[in-house]
């Protein structure tokens, strides 16, 4: 199964992803996650990432869908993937569309997280994440066991630069002019399939698991 995760920041895209991959084997694709290793091993593409992130911006298209397209191609996406964060404009999903096409493949399900914006800020203004292992926390939702350490590989946690007040509003603003027109270019394709991402963690993901169960591509 090949699955597109759609949702503004802070929507639930990692933490849904990181649950769904291990119940239906599937490789996690993030491109936020693979733009900040660039960034933290001090590659060229990883500055340039740098400048447009800290503000709130989309990266231009033709890195982020190379490092996708590189990623997709690794030994372990061909039992399937999901990709959280990309594509993120009509221009992204067209490349994937036309790359995938190249070897017979197309994307099964897109799925939207739709969640409301003030339950957004709220979630990206309390979230930490592993350094380790990105698993995303939230310090009133879903707080680690031991303060400061991930759960899963004990990893320190630390919150997002881009999680400050100002450029979560810029990030928004991004999404809705940027992204939004893409939830409609898959809503038109028949693709889109919607679900309440302001349910608990786990209802979200007993609802993404029926849907994904329910349409027989599992
Ligand atoms: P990226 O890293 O993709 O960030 P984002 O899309 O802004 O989304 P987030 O990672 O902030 O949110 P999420 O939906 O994953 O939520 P999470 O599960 O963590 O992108 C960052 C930047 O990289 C972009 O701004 C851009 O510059 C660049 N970039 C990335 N992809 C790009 C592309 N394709 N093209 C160009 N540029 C690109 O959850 C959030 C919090 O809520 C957590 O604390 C979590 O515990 C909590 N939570 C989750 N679900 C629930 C729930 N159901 N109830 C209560 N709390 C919940
Ligand atoms: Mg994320």
């Amino acid at each position: 199964m090949r699955l597109v995760l759609l949702g503004a920041p802070g929507a639930g895209k990692g933490t849904q992803a990181d649950l769904i991959r291990r119940e239906l084997d599937l490789a996690h694709i993030a491109s936020g996650d693979l733009l900040r290793d660039a960034q933290s091993k001090g590659s060229e593409l990883g500055l340039l990432a740098k400048s447009y992130m800290e503000k709130g911006q989309l990266v231009p298209d033709e890195t982020v869908a190379g490092l996708i397209l590189e990623r997709i191609a690794e030994p372990d996406c061909d039992k399937g993937f999901i990709l959280d964060g990309f594509p993120r404009n009509v221009d992204q999903a067209e490349v994937l569309r036309s790359a995938l096409g190249g070897k017979n493949m197309i994307i099964d399900n897109v799925i939207y997280i739709k969640v409301s914006e003030s339950e957004l800020l709220s979630r990206l203004s309390g979230r930490w994440i592993c350094q380790e292992c990105q698993a995303p926390y939230h310090e009133v939702t879903s707080r680690p066991r031991i303060e400061g350490k991930c759960d899963k590989c004990g990893g320190k946690l630390y919150q997002r630069a881009d999680d400050t007040v100002e450029t979560v509003k810029k990030r928004l603003e991004v999404y809705l002019s940027q992204t939004m027109p893409l939830v409609e270019y898959y809503r038109e394709n028949g693709q889109l399939v919607e679900v309440d991402g302001e349910q608990s963690i786990q209802g979200v993901s007993e609802e993404l698991l029926r849907v994904l169960k329910g349409n027989g591509s599992t």
